[in-house]
């Protein structure tokens, strides 16, 4: 029994660290995003740029109530977005300074789609997720995901561009955590905007390379910054029924969307596909065991929860890869919260 259930005085506080204070913060924790969120969709940051200012400014600036804009911004500077000074005025902070729109390695994009409707209220149906096994987004939104994100230019801008944006960072660290054969044609399978092939062509000088997605994703690619570099073209299709020739497939963020009859299909097609001299590189979480935290754990239940996806053990993509007539090979650790798994085509 807790000392606060046991206290013989009835107005006793419970002791501090009474875990249903533990409880009760986590249970409340959702409420930082959706302040992150707030301050994001306003832009506050990109009116922060030119120094610090009084929040009663501020609101007038962005367009909100000046009170409640300060209340949340008061919870994020807890957290170190936003700080506030004794004068009562806000600055941005180095995080806060990724919520700018103006800068290139902006993450509002990819605050704004993590913290979008389609994720957000699949995740709190959680609860039938579980008991059914299936995910609500269609139930909510009248259409499974990536339908729902071909909509229009505006719906599939908040993916694409928050995807392009939360990859920025990984991007260059991945392409140079693996090697290719001499003279390779990497495929990037479901490459989005193509940020991981810029980074792998600008890292491994003798590749070509193809991007492979829905034809509306590539109609926002970015390979045109490689400038006069012409070693890429564009491939459109569907990756649950062909796959463009290469000697490595790419699958950045893909397998862990889909099941696995459909991870199965997609991986086929890359098997399919690949040169004798060829390889698979799935970038993914790879969870570990134990009880430990670890990033893939908590991104796992957004793909239970918005895909049919999941976030894969080691045993899990040996047995996914052996299916598909691919050998798994070796896990490549990088310095982001993904790996690289390898496979070769099984002989
Ligand atoms: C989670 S995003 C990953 C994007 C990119 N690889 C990255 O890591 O930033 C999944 C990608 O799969 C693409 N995709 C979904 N269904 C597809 C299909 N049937 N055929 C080809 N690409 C598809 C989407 O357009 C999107 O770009």
């Amino acid at each position: 029994m807790t000392a606060a259930a046991s206290s013989p005085d009835p107005i006793a506080r419970p002791a501090e660290d009474d875990l249903r204070f533990a409880l009760m913060d986590l249970a409340l924790s959702y409420l930082f995003p959706a302040a992150l969120r707030a301050a994001a969709a306003l832009g506050v940051a990109d009116h922060l740029a030119d120094g610090p200012r009084p929040v009663a400014e501020l609101a007038g600036a962005v367009g909100a109530d000046p009170l409640n804009l300060h209340r949340v911004l008061r919870l994020l500077a807890t957290r170190g977005i936003f700080t506030e000074d004794d004068a009562g005025r806000f600055a941005l902070t180095p995080s806060a300074e990724l919520l700018r729109t103006d800068v290139p390695s902006s993450f509002a994009p990819a605050v704004l789609m993590i913290t979008d409707t389609t994720f957000w209220r699949p995740a709190g149906e959680l609860e039938e997720t579980v008991r059914t096994g299936r995910t609500p987004f269609d139930r909510l939104f009248g259409m499974p995901f990536f339908e729902h994100f071909a909509r229009d230019p505006e719906t599939a801008a908040v993916f694409h561009v928050g995807m392009a944006s939360m990859s920025d960072p990984e991007n260059p660290v991945v392409a140079r955590a693996f090697d290719l054969p001499p003279d390779a044609t990497v495929v990037d399978v479901g490459g989005g905007h193509g940020g991981l092939l810029l980074s792998v062509l600008r890292e491994h000088p003798d590749a070509r390379g193809v991007l492979f997605d829905q034809p509306h994703v590539l109609a926002g690619h970015r390979l045109g910054e490689l400038g006069a570099d012409d070693r890429w073209d564009l491939a459109e299709g569907d990756f649950f029924t062909e796959a463009p020739p290469g000697d490595a497939y790419l699958l950045k963020r893909i397998l862990h969307d889909w099941d696995d009859e459909h991870a199965l299909r997609i991986l086929r097609q890359c098997r399919r596909a690949v040169s004798d001299r060829g390889r698979v590189l799935v970038v993914d979480a790879v969870v570990p065991p134990g009880n430990d935290p670890d990033p893939g754990k908590v991104i796992d239940l957004l793909m239970m929860s918005s895909f049919t996806g999941r976030e894969r053990t080691r045993a899990d993509f040996d047995a996914l890869f052996a299916r598909a007539g691919f050998r798994l090979t070796r896990v490549l650790p990088t310095d982001t919260r993904l790996s690289i798994v390898e496979g070769v085509p099984a002989t």
